[in-house]
């Protein structure tokens, strides 16, 4: 998982423009980053570590020629070190390329081409490619025949940017399993993983599909098929403003994107109407079955509770990476629901194509033109606009403001998307109590484990809450069903350990109060999410995140997540740490 960028510009110089585009890719990895442009020769600058470090360590814009190439990378294969960055070239220096992805087949064909002589310079799946493209340049055939013989050969997925100082004007580009945009500006010309790196350039977007070689050259853009036939892309216009992928004015994208939730929600309950269509469309169902990973998959759990209490749907949820061992109880009466926000998903997308031998299937994605788009039946959009923190926030908000609306049309209960319209106030009313919730995070930020607990459709906001913590704070929170601590993992509370419960007013509340006693008892520190009017649970809790009393239970998952995320986000700046880009993760994991 990487961010790729390739760019020819008219006159301008390409280095300072694809470590501008770069930066935008920043979540999709960051252990190091490499830049290549063509000149009279490959002229390359890489670099260990974040961009802004290696940046001062080597000045990585000062490089001649108007057009290049630029990766950010979260290994694969070979440790993060400036030998194992991209781009990766061939033997001659001649041949430079990116690659977001993985080889499977890289051990057999490194043996091969060290057998041919060539000569490897790193430990990547990578550095086979440019080896590759050698061996066929040097048989005299050009960059693109060369380029797509080369893959003939290649096992796996990749996003690749190919240069060669043999036909110097040239970007050679292709695409399978790994997104990849083309970017058409007015005399300048991108490709991108992702379309917030070229946003400030332009927003006439064509997004290419498995399969799909773009080059690049001064002329403009021609997309062509693997027998290297000229295809017909559609251009799309993208309204995301640069802006909006910018930090504006937060301390981080994160705390940024926390504020962004209530106009998330509202953007996503536009989406109503379209949802009540794909509803009419749905054949006879039996049984639904939700596939996601991570953050994902928490709202999936949310889901399972709606649609099992309003409808006595039989409801599973499962993780995508664990979907082939349960995926023969598919069938055509069952709909098959996959959460991700980036839709670029290895695990869940795996899961997709398995699942759509069988069943119906429906995606509920934030990115427009994802691969989960073009391969679900389905196709439901969370309006949360780019989500760079690493750590899902806006989108796991608006995932289930669909999942909501889903269930409100699929069970006839069209009251609960007018009660969704009173969320986004709900969130603000957290939102302008942060101090609050920052102040109770300075007192825990120091300890190591915690416990979160709740029933019902609380115990997935325990959940995520606990998985947040763990994310931006490297702090160990557990998740658990309040009323599984009895079972086991209360032998570990103790003076002091602190046990966050979420307690909205309804059903679950006396039981999982109870289950609050039981840890008082015990001596924990029990920090509360619940009714700002609730005066029983502020006099068993030692900190109150307090909310609109008027809040009920079943509406209360998307508003309660909020002070959690808050809780996170400042015990992470209290340590020092950087929320946006936690160590060992990236924001769109496209391996398994
Ligand atoms: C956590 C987080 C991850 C993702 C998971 C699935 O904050 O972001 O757990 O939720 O990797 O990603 P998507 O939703 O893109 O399929």
């Amino acid at each position: 998982m990487c961010g790729i960028v390739g760019c020819i510009l008219k006159d301008e110089k390409a280095a300072p423009v694809l470590l501008d585009c770069v930066k935008k890719l920043e979540y999709r990895g960051y252990d190091s980053i490499g830049i290549a442009t063509s000149s009279s020769k490959i002229n390359i600058k890489k670099e260990k570590g974040k961009i802004s470090e290696a940046e001062k360590k080597v000045g990585l814009s000062d490089l001649p020629g108007n057009m290049g190439i630029a990766h950010v990378r979260w290994a694969t294969h070979g440790i993060p070190t400036r030998k194992n960055a991209h781009p990766h070239t061939d033997c001659t220096e001649k041949i430079a390329v990116v690659h977001n992805g993985i080889i499977e087949n890289y051990n057999e064909l490194k043996h091969q081409l060290i057998e041919e002589g060539h000569i490897f310079k790193s430990d990547t799946d990578t550095e086979v490619i440019p080896h590759l493209i050698e061996k066929y340049m040097s048989n005299g055939m050009d960059l693109e025949s060369s380029v797509r013989n080369s893959l003939d050969q290649i096992h796996g997925s990749y996003a690749l940017a190919v240069i060669s100082t043999d036909e110097p004007e040239k970007i050679v580009g292709v695409r399978k399993e790994s997104p990849l945009i083309v970017g058409k500006g007015e005399g300048k010309y991108f490709l991108a993983s992702d379309v917030p790196a070229i946003l400030k350039h332009t927003d006439n977007v064509i997004y290419l599909e498995d399969g799909e070689m773009v080059i690049l050259d001064k002329s403009g853009v021609t997309v062509k098929n693997m027998l290297g036939e000229i295809i017909e892309k559609e251009i799309h216009i993208i309204e995301w403003t640069p802006d909006m992928a910018e930090k504006g004015g937060f301390d981080h994208f994160m705390i940024k994107e926390i504020h962004e939730q209530p106009g998330a929600v509202r953007d996503t309950l536009l989406e109503s109407q379209d949802i009540e269509k794909i509803v009419s469309e749905f054949g006879d169902i039996e049984r639904i079955c939700f596939v996601a990973c991570g953050t994902s998959y928490h709202a999936s759990l949310i889901g399972k509770y709606l649609f099992e209490s309003l409808m006595g749907l039989p409801t599973d949820v499962i993780l995508a990476s664990e979907f082939k061992y349960s995926a023969k109880a598919m069938n055509d009466k069952t709909l098959v629901i996959f959460i991700s926000q980036s839709g670029e998903t290895a695990d869940t997308l795996k899961a997709l194509r398995m699942a759509k031998k069988t069943s119906e299937t429906l995606v509920v994605v934030n990115v427009l033109g994802s691969t989960a788009t073009r391969e679900a039946k389905h196709v439901i959009y969370t309006r949360a606009g780019p989500e760079i923190g690493v750590a899902a926030t806006k989108t796991y908000v608006s995932q289930l403001t669909c999942i909501y609306i889903l269930a409100a049309h699929m069970s006839n209960r069209l009251d609960l998307v007018d009660d969704l319209h009173k969320v986004p106030q709900y969130m603000s009313d957290v939102l302008a109590n942060e101090e609050h919730i920052h102040n109770i995070a300075k007192k825990y930020k120091d300890v190591p484990d915690f416990f979160f607990i709740g029933r019902g459709l609380s115990y997935p906001t325990a959940l995520e809450g606990a998985l947040k913590l763990k994310e931006i704070t490297y702090i160990h929170g557990e998740g658990y069903a309040a009323g599984e601590l009895k079972h086991g993992p209360l032998a570990l509370i103790d003076d002091g350990v602190p046990v966050v419960a979420v307690v909205p007013p309804g059903n679950s509340h006396d039981k999982t109060l109870s289950n609050v006693e039981e840890v008082r008892a015990r001596g924990a520190h029990v920090i509360s999410v619940g009714s700002q009017d609730d005066e029983i649970l502020k006099s068993e809790s030692h900190d109150l995140m307090g909310m609109d009393g008027e809040i009920d239970e079943i509406m209360s998952p998307i508003s309660y997540i909020v002070p959690l995320q808050l809780f996170a986000y400042y015990i992470s700046v209290e340590k020092g740490i950087d929320p946006d880009k936690p160590k060992n993760l990236a924001k769109c994991v496209t391996v398994e």
